[in-house]
């Protein structure tokens, strides 16, 4: 994994309508804990992980790292958003900002992972200015949909891991050194 650029990281926390986004804390390990080893969750994204595995390898502060934000609803982690720039990846995507996210199950539903995902575009749009790329399985429809509303166009269908998958971009809104 590449670095993700000239960022300050924490960043300073980031307040939407109903959210709250921020680097990661000591007191989010549980929901850290439940979205690593639950079923739903991990259905497209190689299945959940033991959870006596995670307890035990999981650090004091999982997922402290430059692109992991943790996203806040009324005091409480329900879900992260990830920024990763890899330098192994489809040739369209390869060096450029990915775009990951996954919600607690019981936070699906109510449109936190549009207003979580958007607002952590328009933070790379600010600080970064640079397109980002998103890859999902095709069958992950709730995925799929969320991509779509955040303004990703389609670069190309591929297969791999034994399934089929959607490569999208979205381009940089032009923004880059406004803060
Ligand atoms: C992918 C994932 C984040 C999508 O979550 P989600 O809750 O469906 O996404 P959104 O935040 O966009 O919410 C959209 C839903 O909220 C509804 N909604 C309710 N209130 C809303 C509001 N105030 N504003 C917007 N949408 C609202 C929408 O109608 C929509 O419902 P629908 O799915 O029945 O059409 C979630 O399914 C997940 O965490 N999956 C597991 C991890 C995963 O697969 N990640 C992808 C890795 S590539």
């Amino acid at each position: 994994m590449a670095e993700l650029g000239p960022v300050a990281w924490p960043p300073d926390p980031i307040r939407t309508e109903r959210l709250l986004l921020r680097g990661a804390a000591a007191r989010d390990r549980p929901a850290f804990v439940e979205l690593l080893t639950s079923p739903e969750v991990n259905t497209y994204l190689g299945g959940p992980r033991a959870r006596a595995e995670v307890e035990r390898d999981l650090p004091a502060v999982p997922e402290q790292w430059p692109g992991s934000f943790v996203v806040e609803r009324d005091g409480a982690m329900i879900g992260q958003v990830l920024l990763r720039r890899h330098d192994r990846h489809r040739p369209a995507a390869v060096g450029k900002i990915d775009l990951g996210y996954l919600f607690l199950p019981r936070a699906w539903g109510h449109g936190y992972a549009t207003e979580a995902c958007a607002a952590v575009l328009d933070w790379v749009d600010h600080a970064l200015g640079e397109p980002v790329v998103l890859a999902t399985q095709t069958a992950n429809v709730a995925s799929m949909r969320l991509a779509g509303k955040l303004g990703f166009a389609e670069v190309e269908r591929f297969r791999a891991w034994d399934a089929d998958q959607w490569l999208g971009l979205r381009p940089p809104s032009g923004l880059a050194g406004d803060v």
